[in-house]
């Protein structure tokens, strides 16, 4: 799947590497907080065939999806307040920073982390799981899948949260929905499965899940501040979300505050985002300056542009 960054609309859109155009280019790494959202839970309606109303179901990596082209034709009729579709259509862009930051679209990390799951046979019966920018939150479906004890899943945008992650999850808890015979066939192209059908859902695996839209920071104040405050997650699962650097402080303050003391972050990245300037090499020295966490290459591939899985984990936690 191709995706456009159009941050710097006036640079060539050849395949030479673009010079980030970053306002800190300087060795210190830059801290600027661009991305202010209101953080909000979604719930899932009591009707749950409700969320799978006007959706057409696919299937990856033996997972159902929802077809996002048939979201996105579905989203311009303007009962979204975000209007996402309409403003990446018009910006030609996948990313439009503290607006739209890209999760209406599979990015192609979320399966190098699934694979790194699969072949490190990562662990997730009782555990406490974030799917943190989690777009269509097949990361978090794979935890579901694995018996985690609960999954949380958080997205910038409402939007994605609504039309995308929800749908997905409930679309992989309806009876039968373990029977998706397609294993491994990442680039299956057969027609999508029909409408769904009204359907059984499987409730305990339902009840396990919280769904949030918002900002980083905003999201943790949400789970952290409230009431009946969450408890720290086992594992934090995250896929294509270090591509601004202006948004590490967030991103790093939103694990520290989350994390159990014990736990691990799973972080799938490209070397480089070109044209927007973050990347894998880029958070690390991040991290590293902040001393609160260390951090290890578990996975490489090297197909295409470069790409990693990251595990970090609090500088004195236990080795597993
Ligand atoms: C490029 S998308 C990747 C989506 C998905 N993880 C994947 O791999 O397909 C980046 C995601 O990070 C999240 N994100 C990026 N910046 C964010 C911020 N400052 N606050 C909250 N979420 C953010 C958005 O939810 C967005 O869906």
């Amino acid at each position: 799947m191709d995706f456009r960054f159009n941050f710097f609309p006036e640079e060539d859109e050849g395949t030479a590497p673009r010079s980030p155009k970053h306002e800190h280019e300087d060795d210190r790494l830059p801290e600027k907080k661009v991305c202010i959202k209101a953080a909000k839970e979604h719930y899932i309606p009591a009707d749950v065939n409700r969320v799978l109303e006007n959706k057409v179901l696919e299937t990856v990596s033996g997972l159902y999806y929802v077809n996002m082209s048939v979201v996105e034709l579905t989203c311009q009729d303007g009962t979204h307040e975000e209007d996402i579709v309409s403003k990446s259509v018009s910006s030609h862009s996948d990313l439009i920073p503290g607006v739209y930051e890209g999760g209406l679209k599979i990015w192609e990390c979320t399966y190098d982390l699934m694979d790194f799951l699969s072949e490190a046979e990562i662990q997730f019966a009782n555990k406490a799981v974030l799917d943190l920018g989690c777009g269509a939150g097949l990361l978090g479906i794979v935890a579901l899948r694995g018996n985690a004890e609960r999954v949380h899943f958080q997205d910038y945008n409402s939007t994605v949260i609504e039309e995308i992650t929800m749908p997905n999850v409930v679309a992989n808890c309806v009876n039968g929905s373990n029977k998706v015979d397609s294993e491994d066939d990442r680039k299956n192209t057969t027609p999508p499965s029909k409408r769904h059908k009204k359907s059984e859902c499987l409730p305990d695996k339902l009840s396990k899940c919280r769904f949030f839209s918002g900002g980083w920071s905003e999201v943790s104040q949400l789970l952290l501040g409230s009431s009946k405050p969450c408890s720290k997650y086992d594992l934090i699962l995250t896929s294509e979300t270090i591509y601004n650097p202006d948004y590490y402080g967030a991103l790093h303050d939103t694990l520290a505050q989350l994390l159990d003391k014990n736990g691990r972050v799973y972080l799938a990245s490209k070397v480089h985002y070109f044209g927007v300037g973050g990347g894998t090499y880029l958070f690390e020295k991040f991290i590293e300056e902040r001393k609160v966490f260390r951090s290890s290459i578990v996975k490489e591939v090297e197909e295409g542009l470069k790409r990693f899985v990251l595990e970090i984990a609090f500088k004195d936690s236990v080795y597993n």
